[in-house]
């Protein structure tokens, strides 16, 4: 039988057309009373939606979560409707993967504003073909994204310009916080598209020519009021580049901008070796109050840029609290600092200054050597207040370690703050780590958390790490340094008392059994266990057994035992370990190839 549609339904899908077609949403629609317009809302797509929203005709009213009672012009309460919920639904069924991530306060600003991202990258893709000719804002849209939206052809074609890019700039620009734009876009007609958008951050990639420059520098000057975060990536700047675009931020130097976030990552200086920063760049710097993270990741930035830009921020006594130097080749970068930079002479800079808000110095993967760990210490002591430093991927050696640890005494000038510090692959032996290690409970509970995964340490090591793990350490990472069955058992061995640990890393230690073992001993000990990473150890099928006897006893706080990389079977009763070990909803265990069930998507049900 063919089913009937009912003449509501049959009303709704006109007033469905009519609202996306035509002029203007009619005002009756709004007084429709609350379960008609209910069932509307329902069957619209986003863009009716949008409009139904955006021509409410009464100002002040609002059809957020609310359906409008005319005879009372009073707002119900939807019973059971809710239209961030509607525009939480179109986010996940366009972008499923992006809804897993994201937990945006407004669902329908965030739909808009990758729907302009994605059409902005299709703009940029067609603009990029050699032959394009004309404006980026006469670019059509694909047919598939106006699907998504609910745009269709209008009977009308010639009068159809919902296609085109500027219409969707134009319409839903307002909703769009954060973009990222390819070169071929930074032109002065995409800050002219872009005009109604309210910018808080931008990302620009591949920007490299002078014209790019110019149409970038127009927009950066259109939201300099609401910027505040700023990113390059893959970019290349000369210095006159620099000067424009931080020119464009700091008009006149008068104005203060309030950009927070500011990176410069995996991009090129090609004057990065002259001796000082580009002028723009200074002042810049010198103009930013609320400048609290600052990353200039992998731009194969030199020693002279380096210094010359922490000496600048030093000079500033800048208020940064992040700064990201990774990934370049800086070693000598604080070579005036060997002898604390008082004593030199040539060096006005820096005196009785210092980084009181610096939190966080990443300075992995930069060829630093033990020398440059010395210096490293005394400039620390114009940092009071850092807590974070990570130095892995440099060749420091033994020597660079040792030399740190003066600076955890309490008879150095400043006391330190440092609390996590990482020093993975950093061609360390057991003689300087057991040094280090043995000094920590005389640095008086202050280091927290400690890296020194990936360097090569052996069996050995297992002495000094059995007496760090009984100071007030919390995380310990010790991933890859070639603990074996021995390590594993002289820890064994020497833990006594309770610890402090809440995270360890054990992978990639090759205990076999002796890992099992380690962790029948580790659960009871450490009540605020939450995270274990135990991964390729080259465990035996049982060993799985004997941990989780020992997980039903200790019954602690754990959250992830990560057991991945062994190779047991996926076998059936992996299914019921699973169901047995949960918290929170959530699996512990991470077992070897059952990645599918490893991460439940938390999803309503
Ligand atoms: C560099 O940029 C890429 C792309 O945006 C990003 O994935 C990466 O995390 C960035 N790296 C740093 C150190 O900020
Ligand atoms: C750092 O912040 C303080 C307090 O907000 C401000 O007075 C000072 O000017 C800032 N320093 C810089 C270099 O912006
Ligand atoms: C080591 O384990 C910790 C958690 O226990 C985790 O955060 C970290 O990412 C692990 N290291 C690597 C390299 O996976
Ligand atoms: C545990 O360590 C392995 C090896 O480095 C890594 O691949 C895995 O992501 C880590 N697990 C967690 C949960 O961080």
């Amino acid at each position: 039988m063919v089913e009937v549609a009912s003449l509501v339904s049959l009303c709704l899908d006109a007033l469905k057309k009519e609202i996306i077609h035509g002029h203007d949403v009619l005002p009756p629609v709004y007084l429709l009373p609350p379960e008609l317009l209910d069932a509307l809302i329902r069957c619209l797509p986003p863009f009716g939606l949008w409009r139904l929203q955006n021509e409410l005709p009464v100002e002040g009213q609002q059809l957020e979560g609310y359906s409008i009672d005319h005879l009372t012009n009073k707002r119900k309460r939807g019973r059971d409707w809710n239209i961030d919920a509607a525009w939480q639904l179109f986010f996940k069924l366009r972008w499923p993967d992006l809804a897993k991530q994201t937990q945006p306060t407004d669902w329908q600003q965030a739909y808009w504003e990758t729907h302009l991202q994605n059409c902005l990258d299709e703009a940029a893709e067609m603009a990029l073909v050699p032959s394009f000719k004309g404006c980026i804002g006469d670019v059509q849209i694909p047919e598939a994204i106006l699907n998504h939206v609910g745009i269709f052809g209008h009977p009308d074609h010639s009068s159809f310009d919902h296609a085109k890019l500027s219409y969707h700039c134009q319409q839903f620009g307002c909703h769009a916080r954060c973009l990222t734009l390819q070169n071929i876009l930074c032109t002065a007609e995409t800050s002219n598209l872009l005009r109604e958008c309210k910018l808080q951050k931008l990302i620009l990639r591949c920007t490299r020519s002078k014209e790019q420059i110019d149409g970038l520098c127009k927009l950066l000057t259109q939201h300099s009021k609401t910027l505040s975060s700023l990113e390059f990536v893959h970019c290349s700047l000369s210095s006159d580049f620099v000067n424009a675009i931080c020119g464009a931020l700091v008009l006149n130097g008068v104005q203060r901008h309030g950009l927070q976030h500011f990176s410069i990552n995996s991009s090129s200086f090609p004057e990065s070796g002259t001796i000082s920063l580009p002028s723009g760049l200074v002042s810049f710097l010198s103009s930013g109050r609320s400048l609290c993270s600052l990353k200039f990741s992998d731009n194969n930035l030199g020693r002279t840029f380096a210094r010359a830009l922490f000496l600048t921020l030093l000079d500033l006594s800048s208020n940064t609290s992040i700064l990201d130097l990774s990934d370049n080749h800086i070693a000598g970068w604080l070579s005036d600092f060997k002898r604390g930079p008082l004593s030199d002479s040539h060096l006005s800079f820096g005196i009785g200054k210092s980084l009181q808000l610096l939190r966080v110095l990443n300075l992995r993967g930069n060829h630093l050597r033990k020398d440059d760990v010395e210096s490293l210490r005394y400039a620390l002591t114009q940092m009071p207040n850092l807590e974070d430093l990570d130095l892995s991927e440099n060749p420091i050696e033994d020597e660079g370690i040792m030399s740190l640890i003066p600076f955890f005494d309490k008879a150095y000038e400043s006391c330190s703050s440092l609390a996590k510090l990482r020093l993975e692959n950093c061609e360390l032996s057991c003689d300087g780590v057991s040094h280090f290690l043995h000094a920590i409970p005389t640095f008086e509970g202050r280091l927290k958390s400690l890296s020194v995964a990936d360097n090569f340490l052996g069996s050995e090591v297992a002495g000094a790490l059995a007496k760090c793990m009984d100071t007030s350490i919390k995380a310990l990472n010790v991933e890859g340094i070639g603990l074996g069955p021995t390590g594993f058992k002289r820890l064994q061995d020497l833990m006594k008392g309770e610890l402090e640990l809440v995270k360890i890393n054990i992978s990639k230690n090759r205990g076999g059994i002796e890992t099992a073992i380690f962790l029948t001993k580790l659960f009871p000990l450490a009540p605020q266990l939450t995270e274990v990473n135990a991964s390729l150890n080259l465990m035996p099928r049982e060993c799985l057994t004997t941990i989780c006897d020992a997980l039903r006893l200790a019954r602690g706080n754990l959250e992830h035992l990560d057991l991945s990389g062994h190779s047991w079977e996926c076998e059936p009763d992996h299914a019921s370990l699973h169901a047995e070990f949960l918290r929170n909803g959530k699996n512990i265990l991470i077992l070897p190839s059952s990645s599918a069930l490893v991460a439940p998507y938390d999803d309503d049900p």
